[in-house]
């Protein structure tokens, strides 16, 4: 076991040496990936961020010295087996429609007593500083691996917590007036040689959302999919997305919902 993890360890290493993100580097990063394959298999680095969260879950942590056994994540207390396949998702304690992250953060500041300031100072991982919140996503996510997604959805809020996700998606705006269907409302679509998933059918939906959180070989971190909306966002030229916002958990309700049925796959490795 140790002797995987220190080579998963060094491939992360080979990896974002070969992974800088500029279109030149592209083929040398599929390269990479390709490599990536051939050495390792199934490998997947993301496994480092799932032993981490596991470690932070049962930790004794925060002012209250408490361990994260006891976070509802909607299936009752300590219960994570299948927790993440059935979220975002209408939480009676803190009366709002919650999403994995901003589950999490609301276990730590209420069992472990941590500030959400201090829980949100490192809300993505940049490689030298790591995110608790990254890990413990990896941690609950791999415990839906095999499970169909099946969202609640009878709360009138998760409803219209849906809505407003669907109207963000088809909403144009910003200085190229794009909408997330701009890219993503067609199959088949590509930018700079990437394909683009068509989120607004089922099966695109399903490719894409059962996939996250994912390994970035390019960026050797694990991101979680609110770090993929920042990121389309700014690629929209929209404002930045604030975390937690009405905005990030509509528009992962409407994905969640959309790749309803599709077999959760999360953490997987991505380009
Ligand atoms: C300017 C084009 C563009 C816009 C607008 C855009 N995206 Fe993206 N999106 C991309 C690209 C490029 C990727 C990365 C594809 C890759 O890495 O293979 C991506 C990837 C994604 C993925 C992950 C797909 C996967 O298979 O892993 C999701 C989910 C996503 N976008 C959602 C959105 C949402 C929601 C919006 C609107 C808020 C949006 N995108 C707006 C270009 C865009």
């Amino acid at each position: 076991m140790n002797r995987r993890l220190q080579k998963l360890r060094q491939t992360v290493g080979m990896l974002l040496l070969a992974g800088a993100t500029s279109a030149a580097a592209q083929s040398a990063t599929e390269a990479a990936i390709a490599e990536y394959h051939e050495m390792f298999g199934d490998e997947n680095p993301a496994e480092l961020w799932e032993i981490r969260g596991a470690d932070i879950w049962l930790q004794k942590r925060g002012p209250l010295k408490a361990d994260l056994t006891g976070c509802d994540l909607g299936l009752g207390a300590g219960v994570i087996a299948g927790a993440y396949a059935q979220l975002p998702r209408w939480f009676e304690d803190t009366q709002r429609v919650q999403d994995l992250e901003t589950r999490l953060v609301t276990c730590i500041t209420t069992l472990q007593g941590f500030s959400e300031e201090e829980v949100l100072a490192v809300k993505f991982g940049d490689g030298a500083k790591k995110s608790d919140l990254e890990a413990l996503s990896a941690y609950v996510a791999a415990a839906s691996k095999g499970m169909a997604i099946a969202l609640p959805m009878q709360h009138p809020a998760e409803q219209s917590a849906y809505a407003l996700g669907k109207d963000m998606f088809y909403y144009r705006a910003g200085p190229h007036d794009f909408s997330c269907a701009t890219c993503h409302g067609e199959s088949d679509k590509r930018i700079r040689l990437q394909a683009l998933p068509n989120l607004t059918v089922s099966a695109g939906a399903q490719h894409a959302y059962t996939h996250w959180p994912t390994y970035r070989i390019s960026q050797g971190e694990l991101r979680t999919i609110e770090w993929r909306l920042q990121d389309c966002l700014r690629q929209q030229r929209m404002p930045q997305l604030k975390f937690g916002s009405a905005v990030a958990i509509g528009l992962t309700m409407f994905l969640a919902k959309t790749a309803e049925g599709g077999v959760m796959a999360a953490p997987s490795i991505r380009r």
